[in-house]
């Protein structure tokens, strides 16, 4: 049996194990998956993630607050996680440390396979500009959007991010006030205001009858964003992030074992059962 676990702080109500015991059901792998709390009043990560390495785990998932300390500890890095900056799934082979990042890959497969949104020419919003963001835009600028516009309160840290990416894709940037008056058909709020039970202050004239309006976080009920679609444009398709969720630990699993799950039946039992 191997072994494996995600690390962060806080832990305890991580859907990984879940998720990971649902993947290895489906695909008949033999693996345990844990989720184990790093409280650094106590160790260091790096010391952590030593002590799993010397009692045989074959990988470990990273997740807040440490993908950057997992990014510094890599003695590998995978391109993405270079672009991403942020490493959430290690593997170890051979006494060294392989990083990767699996939350862009992970967010892009849900849009496009389980909602069945294709990015190929659309015209995309997306509203923040910090770590989670930045994870996400080499993957999603890859399959080639016509149009990517980054809205963020501050918006000199969206026009940082749209310079950095702009050889991939053409991205414009703006504050909320600002965002170009369009219907967009694929918008991603990826700030950390529904955390918060905030909505970012935008017009909801970038609404299309048949947009797709996606959240990075997720929650038992719709978060207050998605209800904001929702009630502006009632035709309007709304997912939340758990499908990211399920997707990036897929992406991992893949890493791990060579083998893809299906993610979507993964994602109904679990949205069952925090129901
Ligand atoms: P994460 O890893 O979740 O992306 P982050 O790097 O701190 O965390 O980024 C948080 C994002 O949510 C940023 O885009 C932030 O906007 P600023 O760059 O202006 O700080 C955005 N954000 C956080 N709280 C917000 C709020 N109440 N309203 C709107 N945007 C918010």
């Amino acid at each position: 049996t191997d072994l494996y676990a995600v690390v962060g702080n806080p832990i305890a109500h991580s859907k990984s194990p879940l998720i990971h015991r649902l993947f290895a059901e489906q695909t008949d792998q033999d693996l345990v998956y844990e989720a184990l709390l790093i409280d650094t009043e106590d160790t260091t990560f790096q010391f952590a993630i030593s002590d799993l390495i010397a009692r045989g785990y074959k990988g470990i998932n990273i997740t807040v607050p440490f993908k950057l300390d997992a990014f510094e500890l890599a003695d590998e890095l995978s391109p993405r996680a270079e672009v991403a900056h942020a490493v959430n799934t290690f593997s170890f082979e051979d006494g060294k440390i392989f990083g990767d990042n699996t939350d862009g890959i992970g967010l892009v497969t849900d849009i496009e396979e389980n909602a069945n949104r294709p990015f190929k020419d659309q015209k995309v919003l997306i509203l923040g500009a910090g770590g989670a963001v930045q994870g996400i835009l080499q993957p999603l600028l890859e399959k080639q959007p016509g149009l990517v516009h980054i809205a963020n309160r501050t918006a000199k840290r969206a026009e940082v991010l749209g310079k950095r990416f702009e050889t991939l894709s053409p991205i414009t940037s703006s504050d909320w006030e600002s965002i170009p008056d369009e219907t967009y058909d694929i918008i991603i709020n990826g700030t950390s205001a529904s955390l918060e039970g905030k909505l970012p202050p935008i017009n909801s004239n970038i609404l299309g009858q048949d947009s797709l309006v996606y959240d990075m976080m997720y929650g038992a009920e719709p978060t207050v964003f998605m209800q904001w679609a929702q009630q502006h444009q009632p035709s309007c398709q709304t997912r939340d992030g758990l499908g990211m969720l399920v997707g990036q630990a897929a992406e991992a699993f893949y890493i791990w074992r060579g083998v893809r799950p299906q993610t979507q039946s993964v994602i109904d039992e679990v949205r069952r059962l925090i129901q």
